[in-house]
C-alpha cells in the first residue's frame, strides 16, 4: 500500500537517485544497493533505460523501486507497468498525481514553497519531495516551511551529500533524504559496483550515526 511505501522510505531514511544508461547494469546495481544495506532506488526517467531498469530491479524482489523524474501521466503508466512501487516528480502536477491515484501507487511530488505544499495537500499528498533542496534554501527553508504545515513531511533531494546530510536528517519533518551521491552514474556505467556498494554502505553508516 501507499502507507507501507512511505514507512519503508522513512525506515531507510535514504533514497539513492539512480540515473542508469543501460538496463543490463540494473541487476548488479540492485545487488550493490542490497549489499550496502540500502534496498531502495529512485530510477529517473531521464534515460531511455529507466522502465527496463525498474523492471529488472522490481523482479529481484528485494528492492523498493521508485520511478523518478516522472512528468506525465503516460510516464506514470510506463513506470507502474514496469513495476514501480511509487512515483516521484520534480514538481507538483495534478495530472501526474491523479494518474498515480488511479493506478494505486504513492505519488511523491516536488514542492519547495508554501503555495506548492498547499497545492499538494489539496491533491491529497502530505509527503513531498523538497527539490532542488540545496538551491531552495536547504534545511533552514524546510524548517521554516514545516512550521505552518504540521502534518507535512519532506524528502529533501538535490545537492545533498555526506557534508550536509545531517542538516536534513536532524529535522523531525524530514521523512528521508534523496541523492545520487552514493550511486554515481559513471561508476555504474564503468561496472564498478563494488565502488557503488562501498559508497552506499558509507551513506548508511553515516545516516545511522546521525540518528537523533
Ligand atoms: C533528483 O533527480 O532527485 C536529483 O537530480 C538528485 O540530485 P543530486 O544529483 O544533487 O543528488
Amino acid at each position: 500500500t501507499r502507507t507501507t511505501v512511505l514507512d519503508r522510505l522513512a525506515a531507510h531514511r535514504l533514497v539513492p537517485v539512480v540515473v542508469i544508461d543501460d538496463a543490463k547494469d540494473a541487476d548488479a546495481l540492485g545487488a550493490a544497493l542490497v549489499g550496502g544495506g540500502l534496498p531502495v532506488a529512485e530510477v529517473t526517467f531521464r534515460t531511455a533505460a529507466a522502465a527496463d531498469a525498474i523492471r529488472v530491479l522490481r523482479d529481484r524482489g528485494d528492492v523498493l523501486v521508485g520511478a523518478g523524474t516522472v512528468l506525465t501521466p503516460a510516464q506514470v503508466d510506463a513506470a507502474v507497468d514496469a513495476g514501480a512501487d511509487y512515483v516521484v516528480s520534480p514538481g507538483t502536477s495534478r495530472a501526474v498525481i491523479e494518474r498515480c491515484a488511479e493506478r494505486g501507487v504513492l505519488a511523491l511530488p516536488g514542492a519547495v514553497t508554501a503555495t506548492e505544499v498547499q497545492a499538494a495537500l489539496e491533491l491529497g499528498v502530505s509527503t513531498v519531495k523538497f527539490f532542488p533542496a540545496g538551491t531552495s534554501g536547504g534545511a533552514p527553508a524546510i524548517a521554516a516551511l514545516a512550521a505552518p504545515f504540521g502534518g507535512v513531511r519532506f524528502v529533501p533531494t538535490g545537492g545533498v551529500g555526506p557534508k550536509n546530510l545531517g542538516d536534513y536528517l536532524g529535522l523531525a519533518c524530514v521523512a528521508a533524504v534523496g541523492g545520487s551521491w552514493m550511486v554515481p552514474r559513471d561508476l555504474v556505467r564503468a561496472g564498478d559496483l563494488a565502488g557503488v556498494q562501498q559508497l552506499v554502505a558509507d551513506a548508511v553508516a553515516l545516516a545511522r550515526s546521525l540518528r537523533p
